[in-house]
């Protein structure tokens, strides 16, 4: 079996989570919308519980929870719902040269449709806080022309934080929603959207040990609702935001995921700080010259990235190559969904790397379920594989 240290690609499903799944498959298998029947209503009421915890996990009411396919299906959902919702009148979209495709892609087309959009530089790696927005960039790049800004809360590859509530308090000056892709952070880190003042949040429950093909958005009601026109049409459920009989199975299994993440955050932070920070000290140990993309791992720069993100540029070899030495290890050169293209990736030019430093790159996820032993034996053999390669292009 592979050591897996890919987890911000996904993550195991957790046991606890398979176990809540099953029953909703062989036993309360009706649709939860057939009230007509009791069968149904049962199903319906263990879907609406699920739901109410998914709603408590981020403070906030079960009414503002539309479950998803997953992250992709809800960052569409969010710059679409707002871009396209018959009372919007502004015609600009503010976001980052970092965020993922399931963000850029979507505001691209929003451009060929005729908005403004405005792709914000990040701050460079070598300081301490690379991959961050610049406050005052984005204040002046925000106007009352803003339909939504969307920003994501951690990058997948390089794990930075933003700043999120001083974004979201600089969007209130101007009533403009904030959008933000937190699918690497629920589940790693508690969440609550009412002191991180977003309006609509993305999330995806395969990053925390949850099912594919799960996922949510969070869309604030209260004090003022997001104006959301729903982009998938059919039956009319979830408020008509989102069509389609509920995936109960995923449902329950996205609650489960959540309550489990809730229990255990503190100590699965800790560990998974540990074990990142002891691969990048026996990496440094066995080859000379890396350089760390992405913020400082001290610990006092813990607000400014993921505690279970590392991603390392390795001097004279490409990451492929390294990848291709190492069958029984998975760590991946970019994020997941880019990962078959050949292109660099977008995020490490993007926080100043060369082509070359990108493609010699590889991105390190610490999840549940790694051990120190796993650390170790994946240090040893990234510093052989380093080694032999390095030997033939000297
Ligand atoms: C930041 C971010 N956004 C969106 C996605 C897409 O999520 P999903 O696979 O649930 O569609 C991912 C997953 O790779 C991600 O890391």
């Amino acid at each position: 079996m592979a050591i897996y240290l890919d987890n911000q690609a996904t993550t195991r499903v957790d046991p606890a989570v398979i176990a809540a799944m099953m029953p909703m498959m062989d036993l309360y298998y009706a649709n939860p919308g057939s009230t007509t029947h009791e069968a149904g209503r049962l199903v319906g009421e263990l879907v609406n519980d699920a739901i109410q915890r998914i709603a408590d996990h981020f403070n906030a009411s079960s009414d503002e929870i539309i479950v998803t396919s997953g992250a992709t299906e809800s960052n569409n959902l969010a710059l679409f719902g707002v871009a396209m919702h018959p009372k919007q009148k502004r015609r600009s979209l503010v976001s980052l040269v970092t965020e993922h495709r399931a963000v850029l892609d979507p505001i691209a087309k929003l451009e060929r449709l005729g908005f403004e959009v405005i792709r914000l530089p990040v701050v460079q790696n070598g300081h301490p806080e690379a991959g961050i927005v610049e406050l005052d960039r984005l204040a002046n790049a925000i106007s009352d022309n803003t339909a939504l800004v969307s920003i994501m809360l951690a990058n997948n590859e390089i794990g930075t934080l933003q700043p999120i509530a001083d974004i979201a308090k600089l969007c209130q000056r101007f009533c403009i929603p904030l959008h933000t892709d937190a699918s690497q952070v629920v589940g790693r880190m508690p969440i609550d959207v009412q002191s991180l003042g977003v309006d609509l949040l993305s999330f995806s429950a395969h990053k925390f040990y949850g099912p594919k093909g799960m996922g949510g958005l969070y869309v604030r009601q209260s004090p003022t609702p997001v104006k959301l026109q729903g982009q998938i049409l059919g039956g009319g459920q979830q408020l008509n935001l989102r069509s389609g009989t509920l995936n109960s199975v995923g449902i329950i299994g996205m609650a489960k995921a959540l309550d489990i993440s809730h229990q255990s955050f503190g100590p699965e932070m800790a560990a998974q700080e540990h074990l990142r920070n002891l691969l990048w000290a026996l990496l440094n140990k066995r080859i000379d010259g890396l350089k760390l993309n992405g913020p400082n791992l001290a610990a006092e720069n813990r607000s400014s990235r993921l505690v279970s993100n590392l991603n390392v540029c390795f001097p004279m070899v490409e990451g492929q190559s390294l990848m291709l030495e190492l069958p029984g290890l998975a760590v991946s050169s970019g994020s997941a969904c880019t990962s078959a293209e050949p292109h660099p990736s977008h995020v490490l030019l993007g926080i100043g790397l060369s082509v070359d430093e990108a493609r010699s790159s590889l991105r390190f996820g610490i999840g549940r379920f790694n051990t120190e032993a796993e650390i170790l034996q994946s240090a040893e053999w990234l510093g052989e594989a380093h080694a032999k390669l390095a030997h033939f292009v000297a």
